[in-house]
């Protein structure tokens, strides 16, 4: 009897990043649910996957509601198959952040954050019995520009709802090193993706990557081994420095004491 072929579930699979990396995974010996909100792209997507090979399954929700998250969550608790996650859909959220409309910022919150940690509870215990199996949740480089003085684009909630991905990508990459598991935090710069048309205003300022690329590289990162993934960074050692830096800090002010800076109060 012929192995069953190996599963993987895409979330923001209508357009962009995800559907080419859907598109990839089918050529690569993918079964794929599709899951975004418009089931007339993720019909139009599936019908080209199936013509390379791989059956499509749409599965339609919005996972910035708790109802898309759960109904995603039920389709994959048990199911043996599951070798990929891809972790995706996410919309950008730009402006100063004295004017954000919170109810966006909410939803934003819902999808980036929320569907991602479900979604990987969902996948792991399965994964990591079975001792093999990818996810791939997309942050973004904006995620390390926190610290960054630029002017544009103003990213408060974006830019920290994608360093929540890559913090909570590394601390379960460390918790199940060993498992057979992989987990990525895929960062990529600009992408020539709708994402841009749905911020309205000027298109980005800065280079941009076809998202085919961004899966080539992603793929080629995970079999590497990186936990970050930055496709347009040549030199890795970048990462490296950083995380040095943050051991360095957590390894620092593990002490009794408050540091000498803190020590006179300042009067009035
Ligand atoms: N493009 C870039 O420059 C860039 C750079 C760095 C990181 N990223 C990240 O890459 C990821 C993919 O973005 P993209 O560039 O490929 O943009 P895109 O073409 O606009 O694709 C976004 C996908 O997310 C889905 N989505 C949005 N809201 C959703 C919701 N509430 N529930 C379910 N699905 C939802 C969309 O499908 P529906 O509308 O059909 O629901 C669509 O399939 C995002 O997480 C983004 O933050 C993009």
């Amino acid at each position: 009897m012929a192995a069953a072929r190996p599963l993987a579930l895409v979330t923001g699979a209508s357009s962009g990043i995800g559907r080419a990396y859907a598109e990839r995974l089918a050529a690569d010996g993918h079964d794929l649910i599709l899951v975004a909100r418009r089931r007339d792209r993720l019909e139009e997507a599936a019908a080209l996957l199936d013509r390379l090979g791989g059956a499509a399954e749409i599965l339609a929700a919005d996972l910035s509601e708790p109802a898309g998250i759960a109904a995603v969550e039920q389709r994959i608790a048990g199911e043996d198959r599951l070798d990929f996650l891809l972790n995706n859909a996410g919309f950008g959220n730009y402006g100063p952040f004295v004017e954000t409309d919170m109810a966006r910022a909410d939803r934003q919150i819902d999808l980036h954050l929320k569907a991602t940690m479900h979604l990987c509870r969902a996948a792991l215990p399965g994964m990591v019995a079975r001792g093999r199996g990818s996810i791939v949740n997309v942050a973004s480089t904006l995620a390390f520009t926190a610290p960054v003085r630029m002017e544009r684009p103003k990213r408060a909630t974006y830019a920290a709802s994608k360093a929540f991905i890559n913090a909570f990508t590394q601390i379960v990459a460390n918790e199940i090193e060993g498992s057979g598991v992989r987990v990525q935090s895929l960062c990529p710069g600009v992408v020539r993706t709708e994402f841009h048309d749905n911020l309205g205003g000027r298109p980005p300022q800065f280079p941009a990557l076809d998202p085919g690329v961004v899966v080539d590289a992603s793929l080629a990162g995970l079999a590497l081994g990186e936990v970050l993934c930055v496709p347009q960074l040549a030199d890795a050692g970048s990462l490296a420095r950083v995380s040095e830096a943050l051991t360095s800090v957590w390894n620092e002010s593990r002490t009794d004491h408050v540091a000498p800076r803190y020590w006179s109060r300042p009067s009035g």
